[in-house]
């Protein structure tokens, strides 16, 4: 069988691949991350935290994993794993995922952790799901894995390490310290909401709560120096191992969420709290942009999903889904009964957009939240790419099979008021090819679609181009042409053989 390496043509010499998504995640980095591990000797994770859920499928067992790199599959002598500097870590979540590796009989004998990655607390879960609360119709939709409130610590300086967390007498007075500045806030907080969180499984129900001060120092003091003497060994300065393998080893690097999501690039207020392009992700691990040889940008097409709350002008269903997909305990199993009917084919986008959730099985790998489904929207993606890469691999291409017609945005009309842009004056009926990262501008925008037939057939058998149907053939280049970009793979199931390498 023919290698990865050889399907993608990598570079013969040792060289560094970053694996960006470029839309608002799940687009399936874990399979590509998993795939290309075949070929990497460094696997390496540089942003976000317990909110990312990458799934890997290999038979009949699924892998999701929300901290640990994709890589740790193939863990072996040879191989490295590491979390970098710029991720959120969740030791809770960590010592789980640990646990369940060992279940399976697997090893992570080789997986390294930053020294001075940032530590999530028992107060970073708390305020992100209090906060939430607070703002109900406008909250954020966050995973609830405190991810706001922990790189809030880090940019305010008031964070601890997991060099912190090796040496008890700094953790202890870090961690008062960083509690006492949140005193006033934690006073102001409803004690009946604190204790409901604080019961919570995440904070492993109730260990760290106190009636009177919300949180037991000395419980979260004793816990969090039991999980930091669980990974002790493999802690070390991540940053400067990987600098000195660039050009030395094959390095591959795993970005999380996607750009549309990015603190930096991404749509605000309805982003995390990392950047997720590819500057961020470098960094994350101690590189530079120009450490990297080649970023493979991952889409989903020609659909598109976004969990959580936020701007989506290609929303099936438009407001009614967003509506639909947030109410709390939504399922897979109330949707079908709700909707029996609906499939890629229903007549009203609404149900269509459930269709296209069930057949792609659009539940979120980390909250189990339905995933808003819309078509492809270029104008994002055309903004998306400028953080990202120069090639492209399009994934959960299958999951269309059934279609009948397909539609992908090729721009959007403006529609709102007249809006003042600093520079010029955005103006109603302006068409824009390249999205305005501002959720009151796309709030305004209508998708101009370019239809396309389906090829309704079965694809997750194809291996090659020649197996690929016209119609979708005609479509993989119609989104070349219009991005400027190469299509190298694209994805046809779930499993490392689904794939087309073209
Ligand atoms: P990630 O966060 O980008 O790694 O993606 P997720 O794991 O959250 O979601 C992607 C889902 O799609 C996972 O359940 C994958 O197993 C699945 N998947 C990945 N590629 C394909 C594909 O080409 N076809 C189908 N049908 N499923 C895929
Ligand atoms: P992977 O790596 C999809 C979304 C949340 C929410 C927003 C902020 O699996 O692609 P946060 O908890 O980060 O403060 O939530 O970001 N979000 C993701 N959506 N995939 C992810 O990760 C996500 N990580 C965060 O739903 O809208
Ligand atoms: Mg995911």
């Amino acid at each position: 069988m023919t290698s990865v390496a050889e399907q993608l043509r990598l570079p013969k010499e040792p060289s560094t691949i970053a694996i960006i998504d470029v839309q608002w995640g799940d687009t399936g980095k874990g399979k590509f991350v998993d795939v290309l591990s075949e070929w990497a000797d460094i696997i390496a994770r540089g942003t976000g935290g317990a909110n990312a859920g990458h799934t890997i499928c290999i038979g009949n067992r699924t892998h999701v994993f929300h901290l640990i790199p994709s890589g740790i599959l193939r863990d072996s002598d040879d191989k490295m794993n590491i979390i970098g500097t710029g991720v959120a870590l969740d030791l809770h979540i960590l010592c789980e995922e640990f646990d369940l590796l060992e279940l399976n009989g697997l090893s992570f004998d080789h997986l390294r952790i930053s020294r001075d990655a940032h530590v999530v607390l028992p107060q970073h879960l708390l305020f992100d799901r209090l906060k939430e609360a607070s703002l109900g119709g406008k909250k954020i939709g966050t995973t609830g894995r405190g991810i706001g409130p922990l790189y809030g610590d880090r940019v305010a300086r008031t964070g601890l390490t997991m060099l912190d967390l090796l040496n008890p007498a700094t953790f202890r007075t870090k961690l008062r310290r960083n509690l006492d500045e949140k005193a006033y806030f934690i006073r102001c907080v409803d004690p009946e909401m604190a204790k409901a969180v604080m019961g919570h499984e995440h904070l492993e129900k109730g260990r760290f709560y106190h009636p009177e001060t919300i949180f037991d120092q000395d419980a979260i003091i004793k816990r969090y120096l039991q999980y930091a003497s669980r990974i002790r060994d493999m802690v070390c300065d991540t940053d400067t191992l990987l600098r000195q393998q660039v050009g030395k080893r094959n390095i591959l690097l795993e970005g999380a969420q996607g750009v549309l999501l990015s603190v930096d690039h991404g749509i605000h207020p309805h982003v995390t709290s990392s950047d997720c392009s590819l500057a961020g992700l470098v960094k994350g691990v101690g590189l530079r942009e120009k450490d990297v040889d080649r970023v493979f940008s991952i889409v989903k097409a020609p659909y598109m999903t976004r969990v959580g709350e936020g701007v989506f002008p290609t929303e099936l269903g438009g407001e009614r889904s967003e509506e639909w997909c947030s109410v709390s305990g939504q399922s897979a199993d109330k949707e079908r009964e709700a909707f029996p009917a609906a499939s890629v084919n229903s007549d009203d986008p609404f149900e269509q957009g459930i269709g296209v959730r069930q057949a792609g099985n659009e539940y979120g790998a980390t909250t189990r939240r339905p995933r808003r489904t819309g078509w492809l929207d270029l104008p994002l993606l055309r903004y998306a790419l400028q953080f990202a890469g120069q090639e492209l691999i399009l994934t959960k291409v299958d999951v269309l099979d059934t279609c009948e017609r397909i539609l992908i945005c090729n721009a959007h009309l403006y529609r709102g008021p007249i809006y003042d842009m600093g520079d010029y004056v955005l103006h109603p009926e302006d068409l824009l090819v390249k999205a305005i990262p501002n959720s009151e501008i796309l709030r305004h925008v209508s998708p101009c679609y370019q239809d396309f037939p389906g090829w309704q057939r079965d694809i997750s058998g194809a291996r090659t181009r020649a197996d690929l149907p016209l119609e979708l053939l005609d479509i993989v280049s119609f989104i070349e042409k219009q991005t400027k970009t190469a299509v190298v793979a694209v994805s046809v199931g779930r499993e490392r053989d689904q794939t087309v390498y073209l």
